[in-house]
């Protein structure tokens, strides 16, 4: 904040992306090509689910506490063994290549300028290995799994993942199906059948084995071989212990909004819960991401890690989500907006940005660490 005003004030520069992290997608639109704008920003069928997302947060309001001594203040914690600058990861995106020519290389580079843990999809436009080596050997990183049909293949990426440094498993559980997104359906437009988005299927020896001719030859048979792999919507409580057998770090299920399926992922021994409606784009008319949180903090969250995320815009946003019971929240959209609008530059903003809202926001509302946040923070609107 103080860097800002001492440029504009002294140098005459101002920013060149705006600090309203919720005004992102209104400038993000302008540059996006339209097939990206319309895989990127809108959610599944009405947006009903994306807006009661934004109309969750609107419903808290924070009760600040004064003359506590908020000069200093510590935002460091450590999230399922990795140590964070502040309680904030970027989220698993696909296909980053649609918002910038540089897609996930760009953004590693950015969370690993800033400390932030950057979470690898499966269906990364650039593969594990490329994107560990842009992030650089200390980056913390993450690794998201959408469960391929062929368990070979899942090996595989689990095998790589591990070799290339990805400490943590997050598997997303809320893609059994891809959702009902009129914007994408009305183009007849589908990333990955195009060959975007499938890198760490097209670099992978399990996958390549199954193919009758080599990807260089024919990138359009890979393509549909690998529609044959995701989704993978006969998945069932019954395969975890596969996951947690071929997996030694901690597994985190996204995805979880219902109390019952939390107490079931701690059943499976797992190590944490990501409550997640997938940014509004899998079910509409869902329940708020915000509104699914406490209940679910309350039931589990003495036993297993609980993440949020879906909607997170600005500091006061991961303020109220971390009071309702999140030990940290996972940034989406605004990061793709970031990317699109300058690259590296733009997504280090973006983060840069909510960092110092949310240690404002803090300090502002008399506390000296996210720890001290809990329900008492929050007045109902
Ligand atoms: C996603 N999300 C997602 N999640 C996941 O587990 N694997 C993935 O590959 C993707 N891909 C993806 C692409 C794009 C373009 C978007 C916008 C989102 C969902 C993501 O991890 C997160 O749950 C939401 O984006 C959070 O909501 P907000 O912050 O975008 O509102």
């Amino acid at each position: 904040q103080s860097e800002i005003y001492l440029n504009g004030m002294l140098a005459g520069r101002t920013p060149a992306i705006t600090t309203d992290l919720a005004g992102l997608e209104e400038r993000a639109r302008e540059v996006l090509p339209p097939e990206a704008l319309g895989y990127v920003v809108p959610s599944a069928g009405s947006g009903a689910t994306a807006r009661a997302n934004r109309a969750a947060f609107d419903r808290w309001r924070i009760l600040p506490r004064m003359l506590r001594g908020a000069a200093r203040r510590d935002l460091g914690c450590t999230v399922a063994g990795t140590d964070l600058p502040a309680p904030v990861l970027i989220a698993p995106m696909g296909v980053q290549t649609l918002a910038h020519p540089e897609g996930e290389l760009a953004t590693a580079r950015a969370a690993a300028a800033l400390g932030v843990p950057y979470v690898h999809s499966t269906q990364a436009s650039h593969s594990f290995e490329q994107v560990a080596e842009a992030g650089g050997p200390a980056a913390p990183r993450w690794y998201q799994l959408y469960w391929p049909t062929d368990r070979e293949v899942c090996l595989s990426f689990l095998r790589r993942a591990r070799a290339a440094g990805y400490s943590a498993l997050v598997v997303t559980l809320d893609v059994p199906l891809m959702g009902w997104r009129p914007a994408d359906l009305d183009r007849g437009f589908l990333p990955f059948l195009d060959g975007v988005g499938i890198a760490n299927y097209l670099t992978d020896p399990a996958f390549r084995a199954g193919l009758a001719r080599p990807v260089e030859e024919d990138p359009g048979a890979a393509a549909l071989h690998w529609a044959g792999m995701f989704p993978h919507p006969q998945l069932g409580w019954d395969d975890l212990p596969f996951l947690r057998e071929h997996w030694d770090g901690p597994i985190l299920l996204k995805g979880i909004c219902a109390v019952e399926d939390a107490e079931l992922a701690a059943e499976h021994g797992m190590d944490g819960v990501i409550v997640s409606n997938h940014g509004g784009r899998q079910v509409d008319g869902a329940v708020a991401a915000l509104d699914a949180l406490p209940a679910v903090a309350d039931a589990v969250g003495d036993r297993l890690t609980v993440l949020f995320d879906s909607g997170v815009r600005t500091g006061a946003d991961v303020v109220k989500a971390l009071a309702l019971g999140a030990r940290a929240v996972l940034l989406g959209r605004p990061v793709l907006y970031g990317l699109a609008l300058d690259g590296q530059r733009g997504v280090e903003h973006v983060l840069r940005c909510l960092l110092a809202e949310l240690d404002l926001t803090v300090a502002l509302t008399g506390h000296t660490s996210h720890r001290e946040l809990d329900r008492r923070t929050l007045l109902p609107a």
